[in-house]
């Protein structure tokens, strides 16, 4: 007997949380283990948010919300576009769910009809093609190498664009590549994109803040504000207030779509736990300090990583230009032969390679899209990144020469 839905049969666990798993696995035999795999700020949640959802929680706010979201969150989500992005949309346009990932499921489900493409540029974030999968759309993979920044160009764009391609998928800046698009680059997609109005665009804004070399960051719909009618701007507090754990993502989009996406919502998980919304609330009209501070940390820590990393042969990295990930190129390896005698295949190979005898866990390459790389999570201490850049060293220079191996 089954128990599984046939849809599910393509559709692969997140890759780095398998990442994890095999971290914890290893360190439970005793190992020093530094888990990189992960990505999420290790900062804690400020306490003014704390303090704001034990209040509201005290004061009632412990029922059921509209799906979409209470009016007072919607009401500061709106504003949040307004003051940050100069887009303006009201709380009528503004859908609220659990986490960015479920806005972006819901937007699928109610959207994609069985064999409808969504167009990833990759390195995309894992679960992309996944949920793309999972509710019967086809993924169409875009490679985009180091040489165009991992940035989708409108000739690439032009040329995967089909009768059946639905959602075009941006995000910026990139996990895993930190890539930034600039307002002249989303100009030219949006050029390419007005040929072809059956187009959706989703833009997963959730790194915004985390963004480096003082670059500004445009919104998509700031960029392309003819296209606003079928973009749907993702984002949420996950990254920008250290809130993975709270689970509130939120969007803006166009009536009619953020009405199915309200659906899908209502008739699955209702809405977001109240106080939790309140904690994004807080998170959204509080102080902003805590957002310019993990800003700093994480720029002074992809500058640490890039010092590191560019100092070990055989491994490349590109200045990430946001996002809290190093995406490291590891061409070089491919070949070369372990202290153990095994050739490395494949960037698969090297993560493994890396775990067992760095004790770095990193994420294949191969999962989002784009070979042969590892990526490295940079959300941890500066004593943590420097340890586990020694150990890289250590690991690579350990390896024997590819033409050794033949
Ligand atoms: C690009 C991207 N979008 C969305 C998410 C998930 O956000 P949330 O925690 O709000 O679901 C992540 C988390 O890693 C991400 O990297």
């Amino acid at each position: 007997m089954s128990y599984v839905a046939s849809r599910l049969s393509a559709v692969k666990p997140s890759a780095s949380m398998a990442a994890s798993m095999a971290a914890k696995a290893l360190r439970a035999t005793g190992v020093d283990v530094i888990d990189l795999g992960l990505g999420e700020p290790d900062f804690p949640t400020p306490a003014h948010v704390i303090e704001a959802t034990y209040k509201a929680a005290l004061a009632g706010e412990t029922l059921y919300t509209a799906a979409a979201g209470t009016p007072a969150l919607r009401k500061a989500v709106a504003e949040k576009f307004a003051r940050e992005n100069d887009l303006t949309y009201g709380p009528e346009d503004i859908v609220v769910a659990n986490g960015a990932k479920q806005v972006i499921f819901n937007a699928l489900m109610a959207t994609l009809d069985a064999g409808d493409e969504a167009i990833l540029p990759a390195p995309y974030f894992v679960s992309y093609p996944e949920m793309v999968k999972l509710l019967g759309g086809v993924p169409v993979i875009v490679e985009c190498p180091a040489n165009t920044g991992f940035r989708l160009t409108p000739q690439a764009l032009e040329a995967t664009i089909t009768p059946r391609t639905k959602w075009l998928f941006l995000n910026m800046p990139g996990n895993p590549s930190g890539a930034v698009y600039s307002e002249a680059d989303l100009k030219a997609l949006g050029a390419v994109l007005a040929k072809h109005p059956n187009v959706l665009v989703l833009s997963d804004e959730i790194y915004e803040h985390i963004i480096f070399d003082n670059r500004k960051f445009v919104s998509f719909g700031k960029a392309c504000p003819d296209l606003k009618d079928r973009t749907l701007i993702v984002n949420g507090v996950a990254k920008a207030y250290a809130m993975t754990g709270w689970r509130v993502g939120y969007a803006a989009g166009p009536a009619p779509l953020v009405k199915a996406m309200n659906t899908v919502q209502s008739q699955s998980c209702t809405s977001v736990a109240a106080p939790m919304q309140a904690a994004a609330l807080a998170a959204l009209t509080g102080p902003q300090d805590c957002v310019g501070e993990f800003r700093a940390a994480f720029e002074r820590r992809r500058d640490l990583v890039v010092a590191g990393i560019s100092k070990i042969e055989g491994l490349t990295l590109p200045p990430p230009e946001g996002a809290f990930y190093a995406y490291i190129g590891c061409a070089a390896l491919i070949g070369r032969r372990t202290p153990k005698g095994t050739v490395l295949a494949d960037d698969v190979a090297v993560a493994d390679y890396l775990l067992a005898e760095g004790h770095v866990s990193s994420v294949p390459g191969t999962a989002y899209g784009l070979s042969p790389f590892f990526r490295i999570s940079t959300a941890t201490s500066d004593a943590i990144l420097t340890e586990a850049i020694a150990r890289i060293g250590r690991a690579v220079a350990a390896l024997q020469p590819a033409e050794a191996a033949a």
